[in-house]
């Protein structure tokens, strides 16, 4: 049994198997219908549980389906519907009945160290399904569909990531040193990276590159990534913030310093960091990206059961 928390903490071994896996599991379901189980129904007999403290629609869509295409089932739970979300039940005595009804805990939460407390509390593993300091489904997911479509390790790819330093980059942070690809990051002064992520990069001996210049960070870039300005877990002046990114959009002039090939991606939900034209031009990846999310899920759960092959 294997947590699925943060990139960080997973070896580049198992996150490249974790991929191998996806490849292979997608190319076997061309002729398969999105409800078809996969031949080998290899969880069959699990419960899967996911829960939401916080909105979701690709996740927990892309989730369901990647459980059942396993031959597993799923039950999606609201916080606010358990007794621990209304604060009548401890942390651990919620984690003793997922752990006796359920065979893995799925979780998207405003609380890092929440993550941390059912983890050490948990018999079953649990899968980070977006946290104020990271979203690693997302960006390992990303990492596939970018080797798709360039049919080349990400390693010999230029990667940009233009907007707010959020809990996506510090995942695609920290795939830059597990795929040892070169990353650079164009934000507004205040909104660097926390030292904390910078520190780990520095101590894994890697770097990636912060400019104040969106023109700058997205030269000769293969892929550019965008986020909403403000996520769901910001506290913050919205509009202030906003104003503070609005040389930062991505739109045809930015791309045109780009690579002639390069490919715009973005998790979604959108804003407004990004143009109409980019977002649904020629260069857009984004639905190919969120569809992704089913088959990557798949193996990261596969790891998480330690049957990936
Ligand atoms: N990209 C992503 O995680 O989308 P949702 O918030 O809709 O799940
Ligand atoms: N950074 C965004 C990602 C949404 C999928 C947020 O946390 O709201």
């Amino acid at each position: 049994m294997r947590n699925f928390i943060n990139l960080k903490d997973i070896s580049a071994k198992n996150l490249r198997k974790i991929l191998n896996d996806a490849k292979k599991r997608k190319n076997r379901r061309k002729k398969l219908s999105t409800i078809d189980v996969d031949k080998d129904h290899p969880l069959k007999g699990k419960l899967l549980i996911q829960m939401y403290e916080k909105p979701s629609s690709r996740t927990r869509l892309s989730f369901h389906i990647s459980i059942n295409q396993l031959g597993a089932s799923s039950i999606t739970v609201k916080a606010n519907e358990l007794h621990l979300g209304k604060g009548g039940e401890s942390l651990a005595d919620t984690a003793k009945i997922l752990s006796t009804y359920g065979d893995g805990f799925l979780l998207r939460t405003d609380s890092d160290k929440k993550i941390d407390d059912f983890s050490k509390n948990l018999k079953i593993p649990i899968i980070n399904l977006l946290s104020p300091s990271s979203h690693p489904c997302q960006v390992l997911s990303d990492i596939f569909t970018i080797e798709e479509i360039k049919k080349k390790p990400i390693s010999k790819l230029n990667i940009c990531w233009i907007g707010d330093c959020n809990n996506v980059l510090n995942s695609l942070i920290a795939a830059s040193v597990k795929f040892n690809f070169n990353l650079n990051i164009g934000c507004p002064k205040n909104y660097s990276p926390p030292k904390f992520v910078m520190n780990w990069v520095k101590k894994n001996k890697r770097r990636v590159n912060v400019f104040n210049d969106p023109k700058k960070a997205a030269k000769n870039a293969d892929v550019v990534f965008s986020d909403k300005v403000f996520s769901l877990n910001d506290k913050g002046n919205k509009s202030k913030k906003i104003e503070d990114f609005k040389n930062y959009r991505i739109d045809t002039k930015l791309m045109r310093v780009t690579r002639a090939d390069s490919i715009f991606l973005h998790c979604l939900p959108r804003g407004n960091e990004v143009s109409e034209e980019v977002f649904l031009g020629e260069r857009s990846r984004v639905w190919q990206q969120a569809l992704n999310r089913v088959h990557v899920q798949k193996s990261i759960l596969l790891y998480s059961f330690g049957k990936l092959r």
